[in-house]
């Protein structure tokens, strides 16, 4: 595995999450392969550096990547494919799973729950991920997701290890309970790795509410690394990575300005540590 760590900016809506995103993976790239993945379906990434990304790996220039990921497509691919191996094993009951695979594509964290699925791959192309989502609490949903998704498991391979001692007892073999655990390992690598490797940036800037927000994520994920960021720091003090304002943070060369090196320092020192 490549993978060095994941870099996640949460945040309220239009604090400076995306700009922030694009500058840090910018100059992370400066060191290693990065892919800048923006998974907030009002994607900015193209705007921001003004070069169009699209649902596709895009290669920016020398080792920066990006990606604005199409929700629906993933979401898509995510279900037909797990829907497909569930029906291959269980044929009688293709129809109703058809039907519970339309309703399930447009279920709240349909789109988290395939995110999560698409980063475990990316573990092996990238040293570095960098992840834009959207306000509201995105950000918070994914990691809520990932142990939802996990307990889920955990309860699929119960169901599925009684199946499988019936189906031992009536002399047949049961492939379900192996395609139960290789998910519910995948799910337990993912988590491992997030746990890890991930480091969670809850940007604000000096507006009282999303301070509040920025804390919550914190309170929220306190098993993880977060570190708050005033981004257009102007004068308050406290503990926080302070990114002050700049000039006209579009295209690649304005980026480049940016003054991130504090992000880019707390993600090489998790890196290295
Ligand atoms: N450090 C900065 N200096 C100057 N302008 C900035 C800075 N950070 C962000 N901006 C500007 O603030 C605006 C919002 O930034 P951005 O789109 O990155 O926020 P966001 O948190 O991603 O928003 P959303 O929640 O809508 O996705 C943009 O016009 C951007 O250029
Ligand atoms: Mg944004």
């Amino acid at each position: 595995m490549l993978l060095k760590a994941f870099v996640f900016f949460g945040g309220k809506g239009g604090v400076g999450k995306s700009t922030l995103s694009c500058a840090t993976a910018l100059k992370l790239s400066e060191r290693d392969k990065t892919l800048l993945i923006s998974i907030d379906p009002a994607h900015s990434l193209s705007g921001i550096l003004n070069i169009p990304i699209g649902p596709k790996v895009k290669h920016v220039k020398e080792q920066l990547y990006a990606l604005e990921l199409s929700a629906e497509d993933l979401v898509e691919s995510y279900t037909q494919r797990v829907f497909s191996n569930l029906g291959d094993l269980l044929p009688h009951l293709r129809s109703g799973l058809k039907e519970y695979s339309k309703y399930l594509r447009h279920s709240p964290t349909a789109l988290e729950t395939a995110v999560l699925d698409y980063l475990l791959d990316l573990t092996k192309e990238y040293f570095y991920v960098v992840v834009d989502s959207a306000p509201t609490g995105q950000m918070l949903r994914l990691f809520e997701t990932a142990h939802m998704v996990k307990g889920w498991f955990m309860f699929l391979y119960k169901l599925a290890k009684d199946r499988e001692r019936l189906e031992a007892f009536m002399g047949r073999k049961d492939s379900l309970l192996e395609l139960i655990i290789n998910r519910k390992r995948r799910i337990e690598e993912l988590l491992d790795l997030l746990k890890q490797k991930s480091l969670i940036f809850a940007v604000a800037n000096e507006e009282p509410l999303s301070l509040q927000e920025a804390e919550h994520i914190e309170k929220s994920l306190k098993f993880l690394k977060v570190y708050k960021v005033i981004n257009r720091w102007r004068s308050m003090e406290g503990d926080f990575i302070k990114i002050p304002q700049g000039e006209c943070p579009y295209g690649i060369e304005a980026l480049r300005k940016l003054k991130v090196e504090p992000l880019v320092e707390s993600i090489f020192a998790l890196s290295t540590s």
